[in-house]
């Protein structure tokens, strides 16, 4: 696949639109000065305070089963000392991520969608957690938001999606080759453009760009491999968004296990077919965690 073309045809998808969910001003305001170290937690936490719905989904997500918090935190300032400014950063684009798309109407279950980004997100997390990844929540959020591209696509390429999707219903072949033939482009590539849109991190966009194409990242490779990893071990075990997957490992998940196995710092089993069978273990536990979860952040 060309993947200048694919690029191009994404953005051409783009071109007309102007109903795109969009981040209420202050919020942008808000992960802008977040993205500065030096700035001052009381002007943010003010600047927070201003917008209670912002507020609000802070106080709830620093209390969700996500940060597992001893004592119930209940001040805006806190949640920023407690979490970190890119922490929060990160939870808050994620969270309007998932509110705005939340009832664009789609020709698949929006539903189905949503448990599939939650366990891709949960399981991102899992295996960060048993690899020592450095930071186990952005693993989680962008485990979320990696999918981002096919509310785009079934969204505003409606009628033409939803053909597309009859036509691979119990086939073998994945959405990502059906987007291809279709749209001449994927999630992937229409993703990384609503992700930079959305001024989402430079390593979101990788994963959003190469979660099926492990082997192209140029960003945090450990990252992209563990989302890799996590989306591929979901597919495989139901939890699909409605639509034949492919279930033998291809290219792009041998190469997140070669990279798993060359940047992990925990321990990790000697072969990936035992990596995804410990992982089926923890199956049950990550599907309770997954309903807490997606409560919380569809919440509003
Ligand atoms: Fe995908
Ligand atoms: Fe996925």
């Amino acid at each position: 696949m060309e993947k200048v073309a694919m690029m191009i045809n994404a953005r051409k998808l783009f071109k007309d639109i102007s109903d795109l969910p969009t981040i209420p001003a202050i919020v942008s305001k808000v992960v802008s000065l977040l993205d500065n170290r030096d700035a001052d937690p009381d002007e943010i936490a003010d600047l927070i305070l201003s917008d209670q719905v912002l507020a609000a989904r802070v106080i709830r997500v620093v209390n969700s089963p996500l940060y597992r918090v001893t004592t119930p935190i209940s001040s805006v300032k806190r949640a920023l000392l407690f979490l970190g400014f890119k922490s929060v950063r990160e939870m808050i684009l994620t969270s309007y991520f998932v509110y705005g798309f939340r009832y664009k109407e789609q020709p698949f279950d929006m539903k189905m969608f949503w448990m599939h980004s939650f366990y891709v997100g949960a399981i991102s997390r899992r295996i960060a957690r048993q690899i020592e990844y450095s930071d186990v929540e952005k693993a989680y959020l962008v485990g979320i938001i990696h999918d981002l591209g096919k509310v785009f696509l079934g969204h505003y390429c409606k009628d033409e999606y939803g053909r597309m999707l009859d036509s691979i219903r119990n086939s073998s072949i994945t959405t990502y080759d059906a987007e291809y033939d279709f749209f001449g482009t994927t999630h992937c590539e229409v993703g990384l453009c609503l992700a930079k849109r959305w001024h989402f991190p430079a390593e979101y966009c990788d994963v959003i760009l190469n979660h099926h194409t492990s082997e192209a990242g140029t960003e945090d490779l450990l990252l992209t491999a563990i989302v890799a990893l996590a989306d591929f071990f979901c597919l495989s075990h139901a939890t699909a968004d409605c639509v034949a997957q492919a279930s033998i490992p291809g290219q792009s998940e041998e190469n997140a296990w070669e990279v798993l196995k060359l940047f992990a710092s925990g321990s990790i089993p000697d072969s990936l077919e035992h990596f995804l069978t410990n992982l089926n273990e923890e199956y049950d536990i990550i599907t309770e965690e997954v309903d807490l979860l997606f409560n919380t952040m569809t919440a509003d």
